[in-house]
């Protein structure tokens, strides 16, 4: 039986975009979200990050069949959803679970019986019935309990929730039937997975192949480097005609979940005696790769006799990725960029993003510009993503702006400098030189 008054819990990319989606199906949806400031913009329909359809989502639904509040109401619902945040501690690398505790706390005592407790946030393996049961079985109530793991890229969230098959592992039989009951009516594929345990580690599956097919093609990139190839059109090469072979563009790899679920994996594999390997290299050559390319800019600025610390330098694409575009810049990989840049004595860096906020930039000690104020007598420029807009750009008009002899790193390999007729540009990337 469809269920009707949903309460999802944590209104950050994976709840509020399962909120409108869910309020767009009918169902009476109330989202929680313990931050006021987030709380009261959504109120007012208002998306607090950029995500394509959403707003027009939250604006048609606001008030009408979704509603939002800072605790969770003391009413009965069919089914919670818990879709807070499961970061990682930046030093040990281990899970932090506070979030999901405390939001396994906040219903344990409005839990009805025969309602559906559905965990989405990215977990260890195993979480759902050591940490999350016990807390709810404090209730008392003959309730029900899922893992069903959020898998939509951001920028692409509304369109696959109602097109990806939802992994769906419950406590019982009954349990799955019930999450099946949910979500049948948003996306027309269910997978059911033996158990909660197998939920979770899809999620971690999927996440952990992302990172290694990335790394890979990020390694073969250092190889071309080194052999005086070009990684991008060798792997255009091995991937043409050729299905058994489907090798990334190389390139920074970042993200919420990138950087922090391998980790998760590494531990959570760790504690059960197993340390996976190719997990554990992917995110070495994946995290690495910022500090690489600031040290191929570094060189190539000394081989024109500049020196960063006193050069203009200009970064533009601050996103954790460019396509889908969004505006989320957690653990992107040019925060590290920046880190390696300020390690290498770089005090003032100018920078752009075609959808990141002014704000955000200004908010990592990042000078905001135009690209043209960015390129204006810059020594050295990244570019850092690969938005689309970057395809469209009449790359010369900027370049000609340079303080030459300039260093331009085009890490996507978006510009042919084939046909570039700018002088004095030293050309530079992941996979060429
Ligand atoms: N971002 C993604 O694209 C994505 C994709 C798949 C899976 N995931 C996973 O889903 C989970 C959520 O990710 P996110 O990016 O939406 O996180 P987020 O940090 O952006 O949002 C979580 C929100 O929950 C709120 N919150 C914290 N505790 C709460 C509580 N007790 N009650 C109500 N609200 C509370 C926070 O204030 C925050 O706004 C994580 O485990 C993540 O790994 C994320």
């Amino acid at each position: 039986m469809r269920p009707e008054k949903i309460c999802v819990l944590g209104m950050g990319f994976v709840g509020l975009t399962l909120s409108a989606v869910l309020a767009d199906k009918k169902f009476l949806v109330t989202g929680v979200e313990v931050n006021k400031h987030i709380a009261a913009q959504l109120q007012r329909g208002e998306p607090h990050f950029h995500e394509k359809g959403l707003d027009v989502l939250l604006k048609k639904h606001i008030g009408k069949t979704l509603f939002i509040a800072t605790e969770v109401p003391k009413e009965q619902y069919d089914v919670y959803v818990i879709a807070v945040g499961t970061p990682i501690d930046k030093q040990t690398k281990k899970p932090m679970l506070d979030y999901v505790i405390n939001s396994a706390m906040s219903i344990k005592d409005v839990l009805t019986d025969g309602c559906l407790v559905i965990l989405r946030s990215t977990v260890p393996v195993g979480v759902t019935r050591s940490v999350v049961k016990p807390i709810l079985d404090q209730s008392g109530k003959k309730y029900h309990l899922a893992f069903c793991p959020e898998r939509t890229a951001e920028g692409r969230a509304i369109v696959e929730l109602r097109e990806l098959p939802q992994i769906i592992g419950g406590l019982t039989t009954e349990c799955v039937d019930k999450a099946m009951d949910l979500f049948r009516v948003l996306t027309p594929a269910t997978v059911e997975v033996s158990s909660l345990e197998a939920a979770e580690m899809v999620k971690h599956i999927n996440n952990a192949y992302r990172d290694l097919t990335f790394a890979f093609a990020n390694e073969m990139a250092l190889v071309c480097e080194k052999v005086g190839l070009n990684a991008l059109d060798v792997i255009k090469a091995a991937n043409c005609g050729y299905g058994r072979s489907n090798v990334p563009v190389p390139g920074f790899v970042g993200g919420a979940c990138l950087e922090k679920d391998p980790h998760i994996l590494m531990d959570f594999s760790a504690a059960h005696g197993y340390t996976p390997m190719l997990v554990k290299s992917s995110r070495h050559i994946n995290e690495t790769l910022p500090s690489h390319i600031v040290q191929k800019a570094l060189s190539k600025l000394h081989a024109v006799g500049k020196d960063m610390r006193y050069a203009k330098v200009f970064v533009s694409g601050f996103a954790f990725k460019g396509q889908p575009e969004t505006d989320d810049v957690r653990d992107s990989s040019t925060l590290r960029l920046l880190d390696a840049l300020r390690a290498a004595g770089v005090t003032t860096i100018y920078g752009h993003d075609f959808v990141v906020s002014p704000m955000v930039i200004k908010n990592l000690h990042v000078i905001p510009c135009s690209l043209e104020e960015g390129f204006d007598g810059a020594d050295c420029v990244f570019i850092a993503n690969n938005h689309k807009s970057y395809y469209d750009l009449n790359i010369e008009k900027y370049l000609v702006m340079m303080r030459k002899p300039a260093v331009f790193m085009d890490c996507w390999q978006i510009f042919d400098r084939e046909f570039c007729t700018v002088p004095g540009i030293n050309w530079g990337g992941i996979g060429f030189d």
